[in-house]
């Protein structure tokens, strides 16, 4: 399917879900504000990969937690769930910098899925996504 609709009316704050696009995970979550405080509070120069990765922006769009977030809805976090290692799925909400951590080889991810530690060379990738409605977010 070239594109996904996907209904986050039941993802609470602090919850995250995870739908399939093109038989890849897709983490979807709604930040708490203290992970969006995070994220925000990281100095760019701190960062491993200093591009965003976001396919809904230019290519060389700078990694800043807005960036990084959906457009306007700093809240929401969507991204392919996928080490960008080895292509491990990394587990939500462990590693050291409060996101996501891949045991696969140890790499850790911060709270806007940016790669912080480990042998992960990039920020894990934000899909093309827009929101068809308020609680549903379109995938491609
Ligand atoms: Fe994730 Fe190697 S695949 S750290």
């Amino acid at each position: 399917l070239a594109q996904v609709d996907v209904d986050i009316s039941q993802v609470a704050e602090g919850q995250s879900i995870t739908a399939k696009w093109r038989g890849k995970p897709i983490f979807i979550r709604q930040r708490t504000p203290k992970e969006i405080e995070e994220g925000k509070a990281v100095d760019l120069s701190a960062l491993k990969d200093p591009i965003a990765r976001n396919a809904n922006l230019p290519p060389d769009a700078p990694a800043t937690d807005p960036n990084r977030a959906a457009p306007g809805q700093e809240k929401w976090l969507v991204m392919v769930g996928v080490c960008t290692h080895l292509g491990c799925i990394p587990l939500g909400q462990s590693g050291d910098y409060d996101g996501w951590y891949c045991p696969c080889h140890g790499s850790s991810y911060d709270t806007a899925g940016r790669i912080r530690q480990g042998p992960a060379p990039e920020n894990m990738a934000v899909p093309l996504f827009t929101f068809a409605t308020p609680t549903t977010i379109r995938i491609g």
